[in-house]
């Protein structure tokens, strides 16, 4: 007789394995770091670069004051084409484009609001919006441009 439990067990597994099999997405037992990253986003990042991370309207011309409006996260913009190391320099620091009009930071700087391992979260939640060869190109991006030793340590529980 087959033993039904077994073989939906079997199945499973196949399909887990499957799916992670050149997944470039932090891995399930950083599932804490992902909830951070995840709550990261929708309270500090999601009013400017929408909640699914489609950016704002129009996002490819200068606005009224002539100023660049806050990209897509998302496959539609080119955040996966920044290594780790950048990416984490960017939120740190902010930024804006050179060209804008105005020369106020129009992406804020997070040093003073989040925790490196907190930005680094977030930016490990941003990748799930990219599609797999984005994942990839950004991991060979990163290879030589990781994120900063103090955003490495993987516990989000050193927070006060
Ligand atoms: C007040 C609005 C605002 C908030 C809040 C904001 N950003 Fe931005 N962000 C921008 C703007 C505007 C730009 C583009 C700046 C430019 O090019 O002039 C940008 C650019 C970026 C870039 C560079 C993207 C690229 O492709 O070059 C990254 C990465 C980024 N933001 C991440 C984040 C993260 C992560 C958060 C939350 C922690 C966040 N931003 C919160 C407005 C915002």
């Amino acid at each position: 007789m087959i033993d039904l439990s077994r073989v939906a067990m079997i199945g499973l597994v196949g399909i887990a394995s499957t799916a992670y099999a050149g997944d470039t997405r932090p891995s399930p037992t950083a599932a804490d770091l992902m909830q951070t990253g995840r709550a990261v986003y929708l309270q500090k990042c999601a009013s400017c670069h929408g909640v699914h991370g489609e950016g704002a309207p129009h996002w490819q011309r200068p606005d009224a004051q002539g100023e660049m409006p806050p990209p897509p996260h998302d496959a539609n913009g080119h955040t996966w084409k920044h290594s780790d190391a950048m990416l984490y320099r960017l939120v740190h620091d902010g930024w804006r484009d050179p060209f804008n009009k105005t020369s106020r930071l129009t992406m804020p700087a997070f040093a003073g609001t989040l925790k490196p391992v907190e930005i680094r979260a977030v930016i490990d939640y941003i990748k799930t919006m990219w599609n797999a060869k984005e994942r990839a190109f950004q991991r060979e991006e990163s290879r030589h441009a990781p994120f900063p030793p103090e955003a490495r340590r993987m516990s989000v529980k050193t927070r006060e």
